[in-house]
């Protein structure tokens, strides 16, 4: 790199390249790095480790988001169960199936049913249609991101054929989190959300939005040794995109930069995580999830919702892919991860394992 690193960053980059702990102060330092050059040689050093261990195959996970009906109100998100202006809709199990059909087709061995936390599905019709699923398509992964349960409900919906659970913690500092959401939730009770599901089993994804409101690189670190803590195998995160019809309207998006810095320094932290080029990353740059990609990032969530319930999953503002067709996106993405230099691949793509 040119002579304008400073061997601070490098220090800091190699550090964490080979497995150093490094402290928070220098975690916090090592975030604050802003230059390009700090950010060329994170990136560079990121897809270094991410070829050692997955060479260029990126996963495809077929995204189905079968209820924007929510009984939470977060205050970032657009489908918080006081957005009066938000358009709900239910698929129906026909619906699901024929979205996994479609995805099956396209290549897809990955599904991810994900919704607001709807009362509705109870644990009988989630355990019905995970089933299903499982039944018609056993070479498939199927992949739950439906909130907060409880232990037992966890357990039917292992025993009915999921194997992987995506839940965010949002953020690890509970003061943060008290800024985030309602008192009615609580940091301990999604932390022990996903201790549960590791007990029984499943694969399980965590991560955090990066600049949301009040966030402080100390809060960022605090995910960090969270996720260490955690060590889930997979870890999803986007920058905060504002929406207008939140608490939140108005407030500052977290930007492209700092998203990226921290994939790159997930993956150096993390060798082994799936990590995802978020639709979050793609929504606040054109080609936001190509930058993730070579950053560290080793999957890609293409949508297979119907086109006519897109929209209506109105996490935030200027989602994309809210207007193609299942196909159109699955060969967008093809093609966008073709030209970042990486390679589609269609197994179950699990995470591999230390030896
Ligand atoms: N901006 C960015 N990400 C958001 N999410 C929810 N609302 C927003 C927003 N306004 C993320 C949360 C959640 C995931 C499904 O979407 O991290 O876990
Ligand atoms: Fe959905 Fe490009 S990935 S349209």
């Amino acid at each position: 790199m040119g002579a304008a690193l400073p061997n601070e960053a490098t220090d800091l980059i190699d550090g964490l390249y080979a497995g150093d702990e490094l402290t928070r102060k220098e975690l916090v330092r090592l975030l604050k790095l802003r230059s390009k050059e700090t950010m060329a040689y994170a990136a560079q050093k990121a897809d270094e480790v991410r070829r050692r261990i997955y060479g260029t195959d990126v996963y495809v996970r077929g995204l189905i988001e079968f209820s924007s009906y929510c009984k939470n109100d977060c205050y970032y998100c657009g489908i918080r169960k006081s957005n009066n202006n938000a358009d709900r809709y239910r698929l129906s199990k026909e619906e699901i199936l024929s979205c996994c059909e479609n995805g099956y087709e396209l290549g897809y061995r990955t599904f991810v049913l994900q919704g607001g936390e709807d009362p509705y599905y109870t644990d009988d019709k989630i355990c019905d249609i995970v089933s299903d699923i499982h039944k018609l398509y056993p070479d498939c992964a199927i992949t739950l991101s439906i909130g907060e349960k409880s232990y037992e409900s966890y357990k039917r919906y292992y025993d009915a054929g999921a194997r992987r659970f995506l839940l965010r913690h949002e953020t690890a500092d509970n003061e943060h989190y008290a800024k985030l959401h309602p008192e009615s939730m609580s940091p301990d009770n999604r932390k022990r959300c996903l201790f549960d599901l590791k007990e029984i089993g499943y694969q399980v994804g965590s991560g955090f939005m990066v600049g949301s409101p009040y966030q402080t690189s100390d809060n960022l670190v605090s995910d960090l040794r969270f996720l260490q803590e955690l060590k889930p195998d997979m870890i999803g995160i986007g920058p905060y995109i504002n929406h207008k019809d939140t608490p939140f309207a108005g407030e500052k998006n977290g930007t492209l930069e700092l998203t990226l810095r921290l994939v790159a320094v997930l993956r150096l932290m993390f060798p082994y995580a799936l990590i995802p080029a978020t639709t979050a990353l793609g929504t606040i740059s054109p080609n936001g999830r190509e930058l993730g990609l070579k950053c560290g990032a080793n999957v890609v969530m293409p949508n297979l919702s119907p086109v006519e319930t897109r929209k209506k999953y109105d996490l935030y503002e200027n989602k994309i892919c809210t207007g193609e067709e299942a196909a159109e996106c699955r060969n967008c993405l093809e093609r966008r991860v073709e030209f970042a230099g990486y390679r589609i691949v269609t197994d179950i793509g699990d995470v591999k394992k230390h030896a």
